[in-house]
């Protein structure tokens, strides 16, 4: 079944300069943009991004570290799209996620984990409607 899923790549691996090494490794496994961009998002938009993690303790901090320097946010569809990504990103705490993975290869703290992926297909289409309003290619 081929789906589309929304990627953003986190500032922490922007400054490092891991934008090709991330699209790379996405293009390599057989996936397609449908969408790319290099923005500063609002903070309003990090925050209906993150909606679901309102009141953690992680939640201003990862709101404030997405809208105060550069991303990229990015579409990639294909073949179930949605778990090929999650399963390449690894587990969400890089010193946990397997070598091989793109934060088990490129992370090593939880608040610089390289990447956020979209957890489910109703994630993906609600988060493909944040980031790209415009619609996608
Ligand atoms: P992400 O997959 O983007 O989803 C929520 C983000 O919050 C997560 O990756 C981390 O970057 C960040 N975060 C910071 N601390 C934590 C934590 N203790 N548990 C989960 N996520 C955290």
């Amino acid at each position: 079944m081929s789906e589309t899923t929304l990627v953003l790549i986190k500032p922490g691996a922007v400054d490092r300069g891991l934008i090709g090494e991330v699209v790379r490794r996405i293009e390599a496994r057989g996936l397609r943009l449908a969408g790319l961009k290099l923005i500063q998002p609002e903070r309003a938009t990090v925050e209906e991004h993150y909606a679901e993690h309102k009141g953690k303790p992680f939640y201003d901090g990862i709101c404030t570290s997405l809208s105060t320097a550069p991303i990229v946010a990015m579409a990639v569809k294909g073949e179930n799209a949605v778990l090929a990504i999650r399963t390449m990103m690894g587990a969400t705490k890089p010193v946990e996620a397997a070598p091989g993975t793109v934060r088990g290869d490129l992370g090593l703290t939880i608040e610089d984990n390289v990447c956020h992926s979209a957890a489910t297909s109703d994630d993906a289409q609600r988060e493909l409607g944040i980031w790209f309003p415009e619609g996608l290619l």
